[in-house]
Order: C-alpha cells, then sequence, then structure tokens
C-alpha cells in the first residue's frame, strides 16, 4: 500500500500548497514537512511528494539530493552542522569537527549508535564573522572551542524529546 501523510501532517501540506499560485512551487516546504513526519526522504516519501504535488518523481529527487538539509536516511535526533568553510577553517573548523568524532565515536555523514547525533561537515553557513561555527536544529552556536563544543552536546543530551524542535 502506498504511503500517505498522518491527517494533521495532509491538512498542513493542503494549507502549504494553497500558498502558491502552483502546487508544484510547494515542492520545498511539503519536502521539509515531509521529512519532519517520516524522519527521512526514502523513496516512498519521494514517491508520495511526487503524487501529492503531481511533480515527476526525477524531479522530486532531484531537489532531494542538491540541498544539503535533505536526507534520505534516518538521521538522529540531533543534527549537528559544522561549517569547515574557509573563514571557519582558518579559525579552527577542522579542530572542532575533529572534536565532534572523537567524542562522538563517529565520522561525519555518520550518525551515533544510540540514534542521538548525525554530524554533518558543511560548507559556509552564513555565519562567517563568528567563526568557528555550527547549527544544531534552529540553534547557531558560534566562536566553538572544544569546551563550549561540549557544553552544547552535554545540553543536548539531557533534552527531552518534546524540547527538540
Ligand atoms: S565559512 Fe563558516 S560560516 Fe562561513
Amino acid at each position: 500500500m502506498a504511503l500517505v501523510f498522518s491527517e494533521s501532517t495532509q491538512r498542513r501540506v493542503s494549507a502549504t500548497v494553497k500558498l502558491y499560485p502552483e502546487r508544484q512551487a510547494a515542492l520545498l516546504p511539503v519536502l521539509h514537512i515531509a521529512q519532519r513526519e517520516f524522519g527521512q526522504l526514502s523513496p516512498e516519501v519521494i514517491d508520495l511528494v511526487s503524487r501529492t504535488l503531481e511533480l515527476p518523481e526525477s524531479h522530486v529527487y532531484g531537489v532531494v539530493t542538491f540541498y544539503t538539509m535533505f536526507h534520505q536516511e534516518k538521521h538522529g535526533r540531533h543534527e549537528l552542522l559544522v561549517c569547515t568553510n574557509v573563514s571557519c577553517m582558518l579559525k579552527g573548523g577542522y579542530e572542532i569537527l575533529a572534536h565532534l568524532e572523537r567524542r562522538l565515536g563517529i565520522k561525519a555523514g555518520q550518525t551515533t549508535p544510540d540514534g542521538m547525533f548525525t554530524l554533518i561537515e558543511e560548507e559556509c553557513l552564513a555565519a562567517c564573522a563568528d567563526a568557528p561555527m555550527m547549527i544544531c536544529g534552529d540553534e547557531y552556536h558560534l566562536r566553538l572551542d572544544a569546551a563550549s563544543v561540549d557544553r552544547v552536546i552535554d545540553r543536548l543530551r539531557t533534552l527531552p524529546a518534546k524540547e527538540i524542535a
């Protein structure tokens, strides 16, 4: 049986589609909604979005694979996006990434076995003046060093699931 959105998500998708002159133009927000609902944009979810917006699957797949904020596999509860582009690299971005890899016991692109964290190396995240930096959910963490990274990780570990955006 083909995948469907939950009732509440379907209402949200329908309301989002109405904001655009053509339903196909709602692709990016609908992908965000779908990723939040299913935790990933698997082939089944891509098929669902494709049917919902009357777009070819190949088009949806192309968009999903273009933007780094979309992922086809399950990610952890917290995504840590660490910038290693020029400004961050010059201010220790690679050291921050290496520290997180040691601390979490995973490499960039992987998820911790407990499903808590996914670590992602990113290009410029538009906070160059406050390098090195990382994004977690809706939070920007700026001018990082090993100690401040540890504080972020410790706090995230203590958050109950309902407080996670
Ligand atoms: S280079 Fe890291 S935020 Fe721009």
